[in-house]
């Protein structure tokens, strides 16, 4: 089984063309960092436009790469939710488009989930459910509890800031340039006396809450002056990471705990980041839980996510038809459905 993935969700323009639901063919993405990069964050309009440019482009590529034909693709997937509204509509309108051009079905990602189908992309022994999963990216920080790759629940969210919005946050505010997390990463690696910032404890909830940490970046760097300030830049980065990193380990862990579950699926953007990378490893190597990372190459928003995903409702017959929308009136909550 093929499945055609797009991805538009935010500002990577993506395609890709995954087999038999983790085996990736081609994974094209048109990042639009540069152009936002001036502004410090993404300017939806602006995403929208460079989207509506790319578009057909990547998923030409895609194919092209994949060595297939649109007529032998079987399903064609597309985040419709959560995201940006004109950056969502631009994708759905293309996979809409060319699932009508060859009568393939068409079939409606959520992003959030997308993100957690990561961790199965060309890995030989993925996540086997009930597992619990992270999603730590520029919009979300989420645990999710998975009976199965299809029935997803919300168990934790950020009740503030997304981690990977702190780390951009805080990058902007160091002057390290946008995106955050690898800037603040990148930097933090030179720390040889880390601050020691406040890490949020919300008692007995799985919430995470990351807005007091990045404040108290803010106040640090107040105090010490601008001289100061830039001089233990590396030290406030890596308190700043470790503030971040340690509450997403120790919240996932927990709820495998509270869940009674041994597999652990993490995914999104912050991802990437080594430390948490590390540090989730150390902590579920202690309470023997087996964690499957997304490979660094798909933490970050991109198309054979969201193929993967497709492949497995399309697998159990999961389709959207032509009328598939990215504005739920659906009474479900937002993170429900396939
Ligand atoms: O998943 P993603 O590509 O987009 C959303 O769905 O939001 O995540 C992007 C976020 C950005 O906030 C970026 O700063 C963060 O992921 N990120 C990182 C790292 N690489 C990307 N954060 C921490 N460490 C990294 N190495
Ligand atoms: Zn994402």
């Amino acid at each position: 089984m093929r499945v055609l993935g797009i991805e538009s969700s935010c500002d990577d323009t993506s395609a890709a063309v995954v087999e038999d639901g983790w085996r990736v063919l081609a994974n094209v993405v048109s990042s639009q960092t540069e152009v936002h990069a001036r502004f410090g964050g993404v300017v939806p309009e602006i995403a929208s436009r460079r989207h509506l440019e790319r578009i057909d482009v990547v998923i030409a590529a895609a194919l092209e790469q994949a060595g297939c034909a649109l007529a032998e693709i079987d399903g064609i997937a597309v985040t419709n939710r959560p995201g940006l509204i004109g950056a969502l509509v631009v994708g759905l309108t293309a996979a809409k488009s060319y699932a009508w051009a060859v009568g393939k079905p068409v079939i409606g990602v959520h992003h959030i989930q997308a993100h957690l189908h990561a961790s199965r992309l060309d890995c030989e022994a993925p996540p086997r459910p009930p597992f619990v999963g992270l999603v730590a990216s520029g919009g979300h920080s989420d645990l999710i509890w998975a009976p199965d790759w299809l029935d997803m629940q919300l168990l934790g969210e950020t009740r503030d800031d997304a981690a990977g919005e702190a780390f951009d946050k805080v990058a902007r505010h160091l002057d390290l340039g946008y995106p955050g997390g690898p800037a603040v990463q990148r930097v933090a690696e030179g720390a040889s006396d880390p601050f020691p910032l406040p890490i949020a404890d919300l008692d007995d909830s799985l919430d995470f809450s990351f807005s007091g940490v990045k404040t108290a970046v803010v106040r640090l760097a107040e105090r010490l002056g601008p001289e100061e300030a830039r001089a233990r830049q590396a030290d406030i980065a890596a308190g700043f990471q470790r503030a971040v990193v340690e509450p997403l380990a120790r919240n996932a862990v927990r709820a495998c705990r509270e869940r009674d579950a041994t597999e652990l699926a993490v995914g999104g953007g912050v991802a990437a980041n080594a430390l948490l990378r590390a540090r989730l490893a150390e902590l579920c190597g202690e309470a023997g839980i087996r964690l499957t990372l997304a490979p660094l190459r798909y933490c970050t928003d991109n198309g054979a996510m969201v193929a993967a995903a497709g492949c497995v409702a399309l697998a159990a017959g999961r389709v959207d038809d032509l009328m598939l929308d990215c504005v739920s009136t659906d009474p479900l909550p937002w993170w429900a459905g396939p």
